[in-house]
């Protein structure tokens, strides 16, 4: 089995709890170390897809198909099973991270269980000291500011942006191989979207992490995956290389995604020159 093992999806599909059709059958798949994007609309079912790899559907839902991950079947794993799963191979950052945040408890405390429990999984016990150490570490890697006045802080007391480096510490504290990205940066603005995305890529580059990043931004995707997957109402409408997928959309849907991209891209183009859009 590899160190860092890709991601085989073959024929997932997604049930709702009266028996319909909410995503699938899809199948992806890529190598350790490389990066995907899923792009498509809202409602096209990539949240979904991001939830059955980690086993996290709402409740009601259920999944068929395989998800293998590291040569291991994770659609219906056990939860003893997925618990270990989470965190340690496979973790995810979400659009919002006030909802992968705990309002009540310091951003310290928060990233310093996860820190704990990868210790133990790996035997090791570390001090009061040495946790606090490492929590410091960890938000720097983020390359948040002042680390110490940050793990002190509560969710609600630092920006959006800052939250989400430390929504990103947290998913990385278990060292997973595979990295979920779902709309990362779609509620921040535009400047802090940009750092955001730079300090991902950097991270899953240094890290040899594999990616899969979703958004139904293809401007965004672009800067980050060279690899698409385009989904459309629950189903693969496209998929290959980004530069073939936007010179060559053969898709009416991935035009209009593409189309849209340009304008926005124009748009972004006369806002840096001052211009209005
Ligand atoms: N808990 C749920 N129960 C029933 N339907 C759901 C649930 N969550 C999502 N859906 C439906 O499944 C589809 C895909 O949703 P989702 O994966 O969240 O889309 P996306 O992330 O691409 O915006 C949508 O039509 C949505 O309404
Ligand atoms: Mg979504």
């Amino acid at each position: 089995m590899s160190e860092n093992p890709g991601l085989i999806v073959r024929d997932l599909e997604i049930f709702s709890a009266d028996g319909q059709t909410l995503v699938g059958p899809v199948s992806f798949d890529f190598n350790p170390g490389q990066r995907l994007g899923l792009i498509g609309e809202s409602g096209s079912g990539k949240s979904l897809a991001a939830l059955a790899i980690i086993g996290l559907l709402p409740d009601g839902l259920s999944s068929r198909g395989s998800i293998e991950l590291g040569g291991r079947q994770l659609v219906g794993a056990p939860e003893r099973i997925m618990n270990t799963v989470r965190g340690t191979d496979v973790a995810v950052v979400f659009q919002e991270p006030l909802t992968a945040l705990d309002p009540l408890m310091r951003i310290g405390k928060q990233l310093a269980e996860p820190l704990r429990r990868r210790a133990a999984a790996d035997g090791e016990r570390l001090t009061r000291q040495q946790l606090r150490l490492l929590v410091r570490e960890r938000l720097a890697d983020v390359r948040l500011p002042d680390p110490d006045a940050i793990a002190l802080a509560f969710p609600h007391q630092i920006s959006g942006g800052q939250r989400q480096r430390a929504a990103l510490a947290i998913a990385l504290s278990g060292r997973p191989s595979l990295l979920i990205a779902d709309e990362p940066t779609t509620a921040l603005d535009v400047t802090v979207q940009s750092e955001i995305l730079d300090l991902l890529d950097r991270l899953v580059d240094e890290r040899g992490m594999s990616l899969l990043f979703i958004s139904h931004d293809l401007a965004v995707v672009a800067r980050i995956a060279p690899r698409v997957v385009v989904l459309q109402k629950g189903l693969v409408v496209e998929e290959g290389m980004l530069a073939d997928v936007l010179a060559n959309p053969r898709h009416a849907y991935t035009h209009e995604l593409v189309d849209s991209a340009r304008s926005l891209d124009n748009a972004l183009d006369d806002a840096l020159n001052g211009r209005d859009a």
